[in-house]
């Protein structure tokens, strides 16, 4: 399994602060924004994760995140050269795909909550062993700003629809998606959209027809946060700041997570944090090792 990053887009709503640079690499509380999603491809198992992002962005990315040995992990990078839809992550990702399964996360999703990586495992382990594709139900107040799923009364997804003017249910579809390598040959078949975007839900809705398509709803001790916004940039922040702050722990912390999904030795980390200014985020980790 590859994993993906979609870490460009404009960052319109959030400016003038994404003017000069991406929104996924603004700060959440106390670390860069990639590094949440980044966190969940990692406890996924996943090491070989490709970053997309704009031709302004990408060196900056480089210069944050290297090639991914400092946490155990290989990092390339390629360019989407326009915010074309989140299905072109599949086409300008390609070659990285190979004849591999994908999964794809959005660099502005924070997700939080119990069971996580089991639940990630076993999403891994379904797409490997029956094919198709999982993604992610999760109640929203504002259901026409999203991917919609209408359920039937087993909870089994029947429709997806995009930004519905009069939505069929409050799940919406969150930016996590784990698919067969047949995503490759449904993203290239796909139109752009009357908002001229290559749509991931008509890759979704490709899968619902040919009946592979498992959606899981995400419950409500689950968090799924979005960052795309000034106010919502905000809460997440101090969601954060509440949580580390409340249980002394981090989240997203990468190292952390190399650590306990043994990227990473002990030793390894100790040698690699040892460039780092001692702060907080340094002395966490060092006392997570020590
Ligand atoms: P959006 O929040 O839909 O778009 P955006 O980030 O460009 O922001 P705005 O609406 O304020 O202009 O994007 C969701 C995520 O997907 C975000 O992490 C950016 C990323 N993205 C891409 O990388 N390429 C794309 O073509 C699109 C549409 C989004």
């Amino acid at each position: 399994m590859k994993g993906i990053i979609l870490a460009g887009g404009a960052g319109t709503r959030l400016y003038p602060t994404t003017i000069v640079t991406s929104k996924q690499l603004l700060p959440v509380f106390d670390k860069p924004m990639i590094y949440y999603p980044l966190s969940v491809l990692m406890l996924a198992g996943i090491k070989d994760i490709l970053i997309i992002t704009t031709p302004n962005d990408i060196d900056n990315f480089k210069k944050l995140l290297g090639n991914g040995k400092r946490f155990g992990i290989n990092l390339t990078y390629k360019i989407q050269e326009k915010p074309n839809g989140l299905a072109e992550a599949f086409i300008v990702g390609e070659d990285f795909i190979g004849d591999d399964n994908v999964t794809l996360i959005l660099g502005d999703n924070i997700f939080f909550g119990p069971k996580f990586s089991t639940l990630l495992s076993r999403a891994k382990k379904d797409v490997e062993t029956q094919g198709g594709a999982n993604i992610y139900a999760y109640m929203v107040k504002d259901p026409n700003r999203y991917g919609i799923v209408e359920f039937d009364e087993n909870l089994n997804a029947i429709s997806i629809e995009e930004k519905p003017l009069n939505p069929k249910s409050n799940y919406a579809v969150t930016g996590l998606y784990m698919y067969d390598n047949k995503v490759i040959k449904y993203a290239k078949s796909l139109t752009p959209s009357k908002r001229g975007e290559l749509e991931i839900t008509d890759i979704n809705n490709l899968y619902l027809k040919n009946k592979n398509l498992r959606v899981e709803v995400l419950g409500r001790g689950f968090s799924w946060l979005d960052t795309g916004t000034h106010q919502s940039l905000l809460r997440a922040g101090m969601y954060i700041q509440t949580i580390e702050e409340n249980q002394g722990i981090k989240i997203a912390c990468l190292e952390e997570v190399a650590y306990n999904m043994g990227f990473l030795t002990k030793e390894e980390i100790i040698e690699q944090i040892k460039a780092y200014k001692n702060n907080e985020y340094y002395d966490y980790i060092r006392g997570l090792v020590e």
